[in-house]
């Protein structure tokens, strides 16, 4: 690769595109965000298809895809958590709802085998080919091969797919099915640690069967795996991007902790660790103190009680927009801290209480300071396209989304459509109703108080629906991996080496986005 500089001589390039370390710092004073900035394209022998994403939120927690969902009551439930995992990245649940719901919300995620359908439809002897045709049809069901249970879930036998044909269709399930002695199964207690090597190596052993069903000692069934699901599975560990599992195939889950107080005001402790130790029993990998001012002296002794107890747990906390706000979370316990004061598109914090710095400078400073304590950052708000991702993971280790992924099918909230199009709920956690849901404590409201005399930080909004999280997620890293192409990046590291900066001026930002034409298709 040439050399920039020739002869001890600055480039032209050196003069004008600068290193975040000389960029910053001579914009000091000045609070950048990501349309203020862009980057300068650098050689490259790296095809976007060819860049890695890889991440991490801890030494014990890494992504294949640098982006996490947030912790907000209309964004990450049990659905979003596993979508987020499956396509590599991380959900954060959100604490607006009862702590059993909570704890029940972390049970989903980590059930959520992928392979092993815990709950699989099912018919019944006495049912006839011509009802079992009727359900297919009405519940839309891809597949026509159904275990044969009694109403006590005891297994009878297997319903083959060749039999579901109309030409049957007055015959008995009982009639056609291969009966329980034939039909391929494992017993629960055999499937060991990891049911997914289990199952592919039962597989293996039995050539033509594709239906394995799991049955307990009492011959009731628990479960049903696919050859063709445990083929996904296997070509994972050579996908580009990979499922965030924990050692026992599980998908991963962080969760976002209200630290409950006292009547006299004290963090009641009792409280906080029986419900953080319920979540861990349940197997949450990561825990998140969020706060819209993460630099508090609670923030600092919730983070000790929680390291103290859970020395291995990775732990988030924020937020925050200072070097000495990442310092003090740092030395209090955390791995990863969230920076981000009011850029999100639902928060008007800045404009209630005037404070808050833009995103960029934000990142810069926190980077910097990260470095020396040794933890990560995440980019926390703000951010309404890939590029706005790929300038972030510049100076941050991952991304959080809100308003990008709120729109998508797997958020919470019903549907709602206007003018023929189609939406979903999305507010602010500063919000009046999601405050009076539970996040009062998140802007230092008292959780009992009278929401409506106490100043909003967030609005309620909605957001068109977007399709699945897999499509969203799937343009954003392609985006990403563009800007990587771009700047020669094979990998994060060298991304975060091979940045250099360029300020925008008003006009070069109306030159960055489509102009002049009139728009007939949206770009994704
Ligand atoms: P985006 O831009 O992705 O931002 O929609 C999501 C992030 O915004 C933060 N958040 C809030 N900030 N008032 C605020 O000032 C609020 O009501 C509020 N609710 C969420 C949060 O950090 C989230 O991840």
């Amino acid at each position: 690769m040439a050399s920039s500089k020739s002869k001890g001589r600055v480039s032209l390039d050196e003069r004008f595109y600068l290193s975040a370390d000389d960029f910053f710092p001579a914009n000091a004073g000045l609070g950048l965000t990501y349309d203020d900035v862009s980057l300068a394209t650098r050689y490259s022998e790296v095809l976007p298809r060819m860049t890695r994403l890889d991440s991490s939120l801890s030494d014990a927690l890494s992504l294949s895809l640098p982006i996490v969902s947030s912790d907000m009551d209309t964004v990450t439930e049990h659905r979003m958590a596993i979508a987020m995992a499956l396509n590599g990245g991380l959900g954060l649940l959100h604490y607006n709802m009862p702590e059993a719901d909570q704890v029940a919300e972390v049970r989903r995620v980590k059930n959520h085998i992928h392979g092993m359908i815990g709950d699989p439809a099912v018919v019944s002897a006495d049912d006839t080919i011509a009802q079992v045709l009727a359900r297919i049809e009405h519940d839309g069901l891809a597949f026509s091969t159904f275990p044969v249970t009694s109403s006590d879930g005891t297994l009878l036998g297997l319903l083959p797919g060749s039999t579901v044909k109309e030409r049957h269709g007055q015959r008995k399930v009982a009639a056609v099915m291969t009966p329980r002695d034939k039909v391929f199964t494992v017993a629960e207690k055999d499937l060991g640690k990891d049911p997914i090597a289990t199952a592919d190596r039962k597989f293996s052993d039995h050539v033509g069967q594709n239906k394995l069903l799991v049955v307990d000692a009492k011959n009731k069934l628990r479960g049903l795996f696919t050859l063709s699901d445990i083929e996904r599975i296997s070509e994972e560990s050579r996908a580009h991007v990979r499922p965030t599992r924990d050692a026992d195939f599980r998908l991963r889950v962080g969760v976002a902790i209200s630290v409950p107080r006292t009547a006299d005001g004290e963090i009641d402790r009792a409280r906080l660790l029986a419900h953080v130790g319920a979540l861990v029993d349940e197997g949450a990998d990561a825990l998140a103190i969020s706060t819209a001012h993460g630099h508090t002296k609670g923030v600092g002794d919730a983070l000790r009680i929680l390291r103290k107890a859970h020395k291995g747990i990775t732990l988030i906390a924020g937020n925050v927009t200072s070097g000495e706000g990442v310092e003090f979370l740092a030395a209090a316990g955390a791995d990863t801290v969230k920076i981000g004061q009011g850029p999100g598109s639902i928060c008007t914090t800045r404009i209630v209480a005037g404070v808050g710095i833009p995103q960029l400078t934000a990142l810069y400073v926190a980077s910097r300071a990260a470095a020396k304590k040794g933890v990560r950052i995440l980019a926390d708000g703000g951010i309404t396209k890939s590029g706005d991702i790929v300038k972030a993971l510049t100076l941050a280790d991952a991304v959080i989304l809100g308003g990008l992924l709120a729109g998508s099918r797997e958020a919470p909230g019903k549907l709602m459509e206007i003018n023929g199009k189609t939406y979903k709920e999305y507010r602010g956690m500063g919000s009046h109703e999601a405050m009076r849901k539970g996040s009062a404590a998140r802007y230092g409201h008292s959780a009992s108080g009278k929401f409506s005399k106490v100043a909003a930080e967030g609005i309620e909004a909605l957001k068109e629906v977007s399709g699945t999280v897999d499509q969203v997620l799937g343009t954003l890293a392609g985006g990403v991996q563009s800007g990587l192409g771009y700047l020669g990046a094979a990998n994060l590291a060298e991304h975060r080496k091979r940045a250099r900066y360029i300020r925008v001026t008003p006009a070069g930002q109306r030159e960055a986005a489509p102009h002049d034409v009139i728009e007939i298709k949206a770009g994704s």
